[in-house]
């Protein structure tokens, strides 16, 4: 579980591991006790087993608002299980939330992979750090530009996999989500509205899926949402919206104007984030809402 906690929380992981040859007085930070840093750390039930520091500070001459990653660790014998990512995602969020624009550390370069992974990509040369060793400045936006591509053939077990994933989520069973019909389905879409099947890409790469239909209704057409996907990763932090709104355009330039989608009624996250989005409940039916917008 991921909790805020306290700079002293941080301590004795960040010696055992970070600097274990050095003097106590060494972990302890002047940033820890700036008023906007905060601390992260992921527990086990009661054992914390990995850390994640941030704080205000520039990168170099960036205009922006930066927040410095520090003493990231986990301990070895819980490495490579995904708590380490955990903390840094869950710090994003928070910035994101505070208009932080530029996630920066300097780390390790043995460790560069790791914030790869995050997204994360060098700044500079490698240097040497002072009795740790080769490190390299590494930097994040915390806002990734979106853009759209058509979806293609080969991107279908992909969005096939997302929809496994949306049913395993919000759904009783995932048991029932037949990948054969689902793949028809989709091959329908594709062949009938091959220029609103969309890939979201997320600073350039694939994170999402927006499959959008126009259906008739009273002899009057209408935009249909079928499928909103975003990675959880991304998800809660406006990207959502943001897609939400270039589909809106779309039909918009299309003169529609309604747009209707369906939710599950045990969804609340997205049902919630829908009604602030302007979407009323126009029936229910199958355990499951339809809702519209006019736009
Ligand atoms: C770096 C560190 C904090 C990563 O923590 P973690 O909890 O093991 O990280 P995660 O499990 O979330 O790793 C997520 C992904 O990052 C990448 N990654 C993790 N450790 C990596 C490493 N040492 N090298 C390259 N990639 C790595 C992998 O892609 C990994 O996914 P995978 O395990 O599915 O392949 C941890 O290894 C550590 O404490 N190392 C020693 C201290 C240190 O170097 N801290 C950084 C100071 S700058």
């Amino acid at each position: 579980m991921i909790k805020v906690i306290q700079k002293e929380e941080t301590y004795p992981l960040r010696h055992h591991i970070l600097r274990p040859n050095q003097p106590f007085e060494d972990i302890v930070y002047s940033t820890d006790d700036d008023a906007n840093t905060f601390h992260l750390g992921y527990y086990l039930k009661e054992q914390l087993v990995s850390i994640a520091s941030f704080n205000p500070e520039k990168l170099e001459d960036y205009h922006e608002k930066c927040y410095r990653l520090r003493a990231m660790a986990t301990l070895p014998e819980y490495r490579r299980q995904g708590y380490g990512s955990l903390l840094v995602r869950q710090g994003i969020r928070i910035l994101k939330r505070n208009h932080v624009k530029w996630l920066w550390c300097k780390g390790r370069v043995n460790v560069q992979g790791y914030y790869e992974s995050l997204g994360f990509s060098s700044h500079g040369e490698p240097f040497d750090y002072p009795t740790l060793g080769p490190h390299i400045v590494m930097k994040r936006k915390i806002h990734l530009p979106i853009t759209f591509r058509e979806a293609q053939d080969t991107d279908m077990p992909l969005i096939a996999k997302y929809r496994l994933q949306s049913h395993f989520t919000h759904a009783v069973s995932s048991l029932s989500f037949d990948v054969n019909a689902y793949y028809r389905r989709l091959n329908n879409r594709f062949l009938q509205f091959p220029s609103l099947q969309l890939m979201v890409l997320l600073d350039g790469r694939v994170h999402g899926y927006l499959g959008l239909e126009i259906r008739e209704e009273l002899e009057k057409s209408y935009g249909y949402i079928h499928f909103l996907y975003l990675e959880s990763f991304y998800q809660n932090q406006g990207y959502g919206q943001e897609i939400m709104n270039y589909a809106i355009e779309l039909f918009k330039n299309k003169s529609l104007d309604k747009v209707k989608l369906r939710v599950k009624s045990n969804n609340q996250q997205a049902l919630k984030a829908y009604k602030k989005q302007g979407f009323y409940i126009e029936m229910e039916e199958d355990h499951q809402y339809l809702m519209v917008k006019k736009i």
